[in-house]
């Protein structure tokens, strides 16, 4: 039975088309409501909007549950590993140890970047912010490697590779960069996780191996971030490959989006954040006042969730994996006691109860980043590594949709009325 909301406006009624999901989620489709009405919906910052159908990621906020393709991040975390993860966002079921093997080739095959490209890093200023080279250097990347307008299979396979191998190689170099160091090539030997410490961190006199836990760790961290259906850098990457733009192009503006602190950015100010608390700068409870005065501008980073309304399972999980990676590289941080007291007493706080806001992805990702030796400013960075595959499948799906359409977003005009030109000197 199709079932219908009713919309009555004035002496007009109409029955609008409800959809529902294959988890029970329930939508009104209001794809005929400005032809058949002539009003459109405002919904500022789009809480109340589905922009899509996706059958990529679900979540359900409430409930703390996030999968990909219908598969627990729990389970994914116990037992995949962030290429295995990657292939299955975008191919929308697990690999064959076949498909795997050959995605892992490619993505070997792909890592070194072209030397004229080498050259282009030299352009921007050593301390440049890492997510503005990220994103400039993605859109390079359609310099080397133009894509056809209209990608077939092969092709697309080929494009998914080139850019989740080589936006590692990218982010290693842009670091290698800042600190005048000089560019380590990717080793063919190494899977995809070894291989990024390994550019990060080896020297052309000095081999670094990095320690399986810490591998480990960074494979985690990937998985966790490696989509979440339509936040804010996704629907980017899908608005603008709703113009046909291609793939890099589309990515690179995921980049940007993800470099605000309410978005991915936040895994930098948590950080900025607890370290301030520990140089004494201000206290646990007097941040936690603070974050409750609205007039202070400040919130409490990492903390809070458009979706999370309960807990962010993939805080959960980091939260663990924290104890477990400083613990087994003997790191002791005393940021994560800073953390743990923060959490602590913000979850018995009433604003914070009241509000539902608990620690999200970015609370606890950065200090096990820290742990192993990875620069806060690259923090953002590896959120962008590890979110690639998922905006990657979103560009697909889009691209894919027969009954997809440019996003272009309607407004209600609140400008001045028609106004008369003024010459310049009567003004
Ligand atoms: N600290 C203090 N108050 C907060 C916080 C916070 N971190 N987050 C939300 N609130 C308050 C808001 O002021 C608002 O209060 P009100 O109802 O009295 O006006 C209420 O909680 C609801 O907040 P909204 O801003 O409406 O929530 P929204 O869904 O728009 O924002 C967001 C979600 C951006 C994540 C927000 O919680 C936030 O700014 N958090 C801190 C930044 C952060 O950690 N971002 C990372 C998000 S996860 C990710 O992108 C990977």
């Amino acid at each position: 039975m199709t079932r219908t909301a009713t919309l009555t406006f004035g002496d007009q009624t109409i029955e609008l088309p409800v959809i529902e999901g294959s988890e029970g989620e329930l939508g009104v489709d209001i794809s005929q409501l400005r032809a058949k009405t002539g009003l459109i919906t405002l919904d500022p910052g789009f809480g109340n909007t589905g922009a899509c159908r996706s059958a990529i990621t679900y979540i359900d906020g409430d409930k703390g549950i996030l999968r990909y393709r219908g598969i627990p991040i729990e389970q994914l975390a116990e037992n995949s590993n962030f290429a295995e993860t990657a292939w299955l966002l975008i191919y929308g079921k697990l690999p064959s140890q076949e498909q795997l093997d050959t995605f892992s080739e490619r993505l070997r095959f792909h890592a070194p970047l072209h030397e004229s490209f080498k050259h282009h890093f030299e352009g921007f200023p050593v301390d440049a912010p890492p997510m503005a080279t990220l994103s400039a250097m993605i859109n390079t990347l359609s310099c080397f490697h133009p894509e056809s307008p209209e990608p077939d299979e092969a092709e697309f396979f080929e494009e998914a590779a080139r850019l989740i191998s080589k936006v590692r190689t990218i982010a290693a170099y842009s670091y290698r960069r800042s600190m005048g160091l000089p560019y380590i090539y990717p080793a063919p030997h190494l899977h995809y996780v070894a291989n990024f410490l390994h550019m990060m961190f080896s020297n052309p006199y000095e081999q670094h191996v990095a320690s399986p836990e810490v591998v480990k760790a960074l494979n985690l961290i990937l998985m966790l971030h490696a989509d979440h259906e339509q936040n804010c850098s996704t629907s980017t990457v899908r608005v603008v490959g709703s113009s046909k733009a291609n793939l890099f192009a589309s990515c690179a503006a995921g980049v940007s989006a993800l470099w605000g602190p309410l978005h991915g950015g936040a895994n930098v100010a948590v950080l900025e954040m607890l370290e301030s608390i520990h140089r004494g700068g201000i206290s646990a409870e007097q941040a936690l006042a603070q974050a409750k005065d609205k007039s202070s501008g400040f919130r409490l980073m990492g903390f809070g969730h458009r979706v999370y309304k309960n807990f962010d399972p993939r805080a959960v999980i980091l939260k663990k994996a924290a104890d477990e990676v400083l613990g087994s590289l003997g790191v002791k941080d005393p940021l994560l006691d800073v953390a743990r007291r923060l959490e602590q007493i913000a979850l018995e706080d009433p604003y914070f109860v009241e509000r539902k806001l608990y620690p999200n992805v970015d609370f606890y990702s950065g200090i096990i980043m820290r742990a192993m030796g990875i620069p806060t400013n690259m923090f953002t960075v590896i959120f962008a590594i590890g979110r690639m595959p998922g905006w990657i499948a979103h560009w697909k799906e889009q691209y894919d949709d027969q009954a997809g359409r440019i996003a272009r977003p309607r407004q209600i005009y609140t400008g001045n009325t028609e106004t008369d030109y003024v010459a310049i000197g009567k003004r």
